[in-house]
C-alpha cells in the first residue's frame, strides 16, 4: 500500500511536552518500503526530514516544522534463547520501550528492567544512549539496524559504531542526523543479573535476591513518586543533562557544597547531580513561571502544566540555566532536543 501524506498535522499530540505546531507533511511509515517513498517524496519537494518516534525527548517550534514528518510505527519483537543463556530480541524501532521491558521481564529475561516506565520509543533509545538506575541502553545494545536516507543504503551498524556516551551517540552528530533507525538488537540474559546498585534499589534488595520483575516493580514505584505521569502533564523526563565539570571544578563545588552528588565520569572528569543542584543549592524545586516549572519530586524534571509554548519553555530553561550559572558558574546544556521550523 503507497503511505499516506497528511498535511497540516498539530504535534502537540506527538510530544510528550505537549507543545509544538504542525507538521506540513506527516507521514506514518511501517516497513522500510515506507520510508523510501517517505523520503522520496520529501526530495521531491525539497524539503527536510524529522523523525519521530514516541517525541519524548523533543521540543517542536510552535510554528511547526515545515517539511516532513516521519512517524515511526515499524512494529515488531523477536526473540532468539541461545545455549550460553543469552537471549537475542530484535525489536522494531516503532515497538513502545515500555511494553518491551514489561515483556521481556514477564518472559523472565533480564536487561532491560532497570528502564522501567520510561516514555518514548525502542528506536528513540540508542539516540541519547537512554539510562536510569544504572543501567544504560550501551550496555545491551549489539546492533542497530538503519537506513540513510541520503544514499537510501540499508545498513546494520555494531556497538562500537554508534559512539555511545551519556546521553549522546553518532546519532546526535552531524553524521548521523541521516540515519534513520529502523530496528534494534539486545542482548538480555536467562540468568540473573541484577543492577541493584543505585542508592534506592540496593536500601530495598539488601540481602534478598530479586526477581527481574521485582526490579522493574521497584523502578515503577521509584519513578512514580519522582516524576508526573508523562499522559497527564507534559514533561520530558530531565530537561537538562547532568554536568561534567573537570575535577578542580567539582573539588571547589565538594568545599562549599559537600553534599553535592558527584560521580567519576572518566578522564578526569566528574557528573555532578544538577537536580541536587537545583534543588538545595538553588531552591528551584517546584520553581513555577505561569504554565511552566521544575516538578515539586523531582527538580530536573520540567513539566507543562498545561498549554505553555514552546518559546515559554525556551524562556523558562535559559532563565534557570541564567541562575544556576550566576550562583554556581556551572554552564548546563539541554538533553531535550530542540526542533527549529526549517523556514526560520
Ligand atoms: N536531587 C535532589 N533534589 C531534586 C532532584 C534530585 O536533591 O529535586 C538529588 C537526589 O537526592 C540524588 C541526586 O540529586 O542524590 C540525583 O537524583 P536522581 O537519582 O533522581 O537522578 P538524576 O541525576 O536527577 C538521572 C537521569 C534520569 C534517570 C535517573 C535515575 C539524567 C539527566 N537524568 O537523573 O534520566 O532516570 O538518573 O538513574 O542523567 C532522563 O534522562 O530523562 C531521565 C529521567
Amino acid at each position: 500500500m503507497p503511505i499516506q501524506i497528511q498535511e497540516n498535522i498539530l504535534l502537540t499530540n506527538y510530544t510528550t511536552l505537549k507543545t509544538g505546531g504542525v507538521a506540513r507533511y506527516f507521514v506514518t511509515i511501517t516497513n522500510q518500503t515506507d520510508l523510501a517513498e517517505a523520503v522520496a517524496f520529501a526530495r521531491k519537494e525539497g524539503l527536510p526530514l524529522l523523525f519521530l518516534g514516541g517525541g519524548s525527548n523533543m521540543l517542536i517550534d510552535d510554528a511547526g516544522y515545515h517539511g516532513v514528518v516521519v512517524w515511526c510505527a515499524i512494529k515488531g519483537r523477536e526473540y532468539t534463547e541461545h545455549e550460553d543463556g543469552r537471549v537475542t530480541l530484535v525489536c522494531g524501532a516503532g515497538e513502545t520501550l515500555d511494553e518491551v521491558v514489561a515483556e521481556s521481564v514477564a518472559k523472565g529475561y533480564w536487561g532491560l528492567e532497570n528502564l522501567s516506565s520510561i516514555p518514548g520509543t525502542v528506536g528513540a533509545t540508542p539516540v541519547q544512549n537512554v539510562g536510569a538506575y544504572g543501567v544504560e541502553v550501551s550496555q545491551l545494545i549489539t546492533n542497530v539496524e538503519v537506513c540513510n536516507v541520503v544514499t537510501g543504503e540499508v545498513d546494520v551498524l555494531h556497538n562500537d559504531e554508534c559512539e555511545f556516551g551519556y546521553r549522546e551517540s553518532f546519532f546526535k552528530k552531524e553524521n548521523g542526523k541521516n540515519f534513520f533507525i529502523t530496528a534494534v538488537h539486545f542482548t538480555l540474559q536467562k540468568n540473573p543479573t541484577p543492577k541493584i546498585g543505585y542508592a534506592d534499589l540496593r536500601d530495598k534488595f539488601s540481602g534478598t535476591t530479586p526477581s527481574a520483575s521485582d526490579v522493574r516493580e521497584a523502578v515503577i514505584a521509584i519513578r512514580a513518586a519522582k516524576f508526573p505521569d508523562w499522559t497527564v502533564l507534559g514533561t520530558a523526563g530531565s530537561f537538562f543533562k547532568n554536568p561534567v565539570v573537570r575535577r578542580f571544578e567539582a573539588d571547589a563545588l565538594r568545599e562549599k557544597y559537600p553534599e553535592l552528588p558527584q560521580y567519576e565520569a572518566g578522564e578526569g572528569m566528574v557528573k555532578i547531580s544538577l537536580g541536587y543542584v537545583l534543588d538545595k543549592v538553588c531552591g528551584l524545586k517546584g520553581y513555577k513561571v505561569g504554565n511552566v516549572g521544575l516538578y515539586e519530586a523531582q527538580a530536573l524534571v520540567l513539566v507543562n502544566y498545561g498549554g505553555a509554548t514552546t518559546a515559554e519553555i525556551k524562556k523558562f530553561a535559559t532563565h534557570i540555566s541564567d541562575l544556576v550559572y550566576n550562583k554556581t558558574k556551572i554552564i548546563i546544556s539541554p538533553e531535550v532536543r530542540f526542533i527549529k521550523n526549517k523556514i526560520n
